[in-house]
């Protein structure tokens, strides 16, 4: 079986190879960190976007959705904490010249200790065969028991000092761990500084005049400056949401894994007000919502999970991540925090305007306190693409490449495939694109035997292959072929539109959640 490393680079070349995602500027050898979409990410990332966009604005009458600036008042961010408290712990290895991460170094060490215990359990499973309860085995067997318990002591001591600022206790931890460099495997390291992540920029046309910005690092601080403005107009009542999707920056250092951490990426936030004192019934809500949302698109359950925080940003008094696994292992997919009133209270002290809501039922004016859903754009487009991606042994021995995303999010629903390129068979498939066209992206394909083409769609994504043959002429019939199970049926011209739309309606698909 091939190793995560092997998957992980499959994955990287069949996005490019696919149109899905390649490096910026390429050209020029590409810039660290920073990725474009090609024509069939750009789609894939739309459908991700407006699945999200309408599970949280369409679906709750009380959510509404804006799109503020990327460029912001430069107070913004002093109000917000991030000029004084959007550090990362940074260390360099004295003889590679790298430099990392420091919590990331630790946390790699975790991930190495977390993938002994998967072996110890894929070791039991095979010993004990169908009798094999995983559930017990992970909470009895004293070698998992230990390993976990490791784990934890290590976590818990980085998250303290990391909380405490006490940076000489991260750089002792990594030594004690006897944590080496991937690249030279040397111990050699410098002391642990912090390091602001927020890229800076100037407004104005004269060096003297010009006002220094920053780009945003989140989406959310554009959410909370115009709260007052949106609740005012939108006539909105405690508790209600606000949304948005955007782009947001960060000079990430350890910027690895693809899209998994970019400096230039999507956000999709969400910030609901509430009543201050619910914040722990809203926070079990949402992240219920939000888990609900990640298992409608059906990638399997077993491939989420929670990780509550034991550091809390500076902003939160609860935090949660939804993890995924990943072909590097489970990671953060998405946060969910309770933002307490820091925001809000912040921006009141900084800008001078209050930022309160009057509460009828109450008769009183308060700052709401916050419950933020967090997700990266590119981040989700990377789960459901890596998740997506199968090798699968057919039955003539054979194997095949296929992109079975969830059907809703595909870039292109359909291909449509004369048999063969004459006989009045592409001008048939071209009328049936004038007709699915105005519901679904759909592509023409004539080039190559028919059995190459459908390789080609699934190596895409393709939901549906449509082949036109010179029974077609006769009786108004197609095959349609679906991509996961490579069954084909014979239909009506007229049935398709129907046939597809059933598998890739948001409608059905946001249904899950209910
Ligand atoms: N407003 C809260 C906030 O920004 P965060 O945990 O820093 O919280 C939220 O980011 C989400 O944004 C993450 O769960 C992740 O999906 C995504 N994200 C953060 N940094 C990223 C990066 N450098 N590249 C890609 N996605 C990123």
């Amino acid at each position: 079986m091939a190793n995560q490393e092997d998957i992980f680079k499959k994955v990287v070349s069949h996005a490019k190879e696919y149109g899905y995602v390649v490096q910026s500027s390429e050209i020029y050898d590409g810039l660290s960190a920073v990725y474009d979409y090609a024509q069939n990410g750009a789609e894939l990332k739309k459908n991700i976007r407006e699945y999200w966009w309408r599970a949280m604005v369409q679906l709750n009458g009380n959510i509404v959705g804006i799109d503020a600036a990327i460029f912001m008042h430069p107070t913004t961010w002093k109000a917000s904490g991030h000029v004084d408290a959007f550090n990362d712990p940074l260390i360099d290895n004295k003889d590679s010249k790298k430099r990392y991460r420091a919590d990331v170094l630790v946390e790699d060490h975790t991930a190495k200790i977390e993938a002994k215990i998967e072996k110890e359990v894929a070791k039991a499973a095979k010993r004990f065969g169908d009798a094999f309860d995983k559930e017990q085995f992970l909470a009895t067997s004293p070698r998992v028991v230990a390993y976990r318990e490791k784990i934890d002591t290590i976590l818990k001591r980085l998250g303290r000092s990391l909380e405490n600022e006490d940076l000489a206790d991260v750089k002792a931890l990594i030594e004690e761990l006897e944590i080496a460099c991937p690249l030279s495997g040397s111990k050699n390291w410098t002391d642990v500084k912090q390091f602001n992540l927020m890229f800076g920029t100037k407004l104005g046309a004269s060096a003297d005049s010009a006002m220094d910005l920053y780009l945003r690092p989140e989406t959310a601080q554009g959410i909370f400056v115009n709260f007052l403005n949106v609740q005012k107009t939108g006539r909105m009542k405690i508790p209600f949401g606000i949304a948005q999707t955007g782009k947001a920056f960060r000079n990430e250092i350890v910027a690895r894994q693809f899209i998994f951490r970019m400096r230039e990426f999507e956000q999709m936030e969400m910030q609901f007000f509430i009543k201050p004192g619910t914040q722990q019934q809203w926070y079990e809500t949402w992240k219920q919502n939000r888990m609900k949302w990640h298992l409608s698109l059906g990638m399997g359950n077993e491939n989420y999970r929670f990780h509550d925080h034991e550091k809390l940003a500076h902003y939160a008094d609860a935090a949660t991540d939804i993890e995924f696994k990943f072909p590097f292992g489970f990671k953060e997919l998405e946060g969910i925090h309770s933002r307490t009133d820091f925001d809000l209270g912040a921006h009141e002290k900084y800008s001078g305007k209050k930022l309160q809501y009057f509460d009828p039922e109450m008769n009183e004016s308060y700052v709401p306190y916050v419950i933020e859903t967090s997700i990266g754009l590119d981040r989700m487009f990377l789960a459901i693409f890596s998740h997506s991606l199968r090798e699968e042994e057919l039955e003539n021995g054979t194997t095949r490449t296929v992109l079975k995303l969830p059907a809703v999010l595909a870039p292109t629903k359909a291909a449509v495939l004369p048999l063969v390129k004459k006989d009045g068979l592409p001008e048939l498939a071209h009328q049936i694109i004038d007709a699915l066209k105005w519901d679904f992206n759909v592509i023409y394909d004539e080039k190559d035997a028919v059995g190459r083409r459908y390789r080609r769609q699934d190596a895409n994504g393709t939901p549906f292959c449509v082949t036109v043959d010179h029974q077609s002429l006769e009786d108004q019939t197609v095959t349609i072929r679906h991509r996961d199970n490579m069954e084909q049926q014979r239909v009506a011209i007229s049935e398709v539109g129907e046939i597809i739309a059933r598998e890739v309606d948001m409608k059905t698909w946001l249904m899950e959640m209910a």
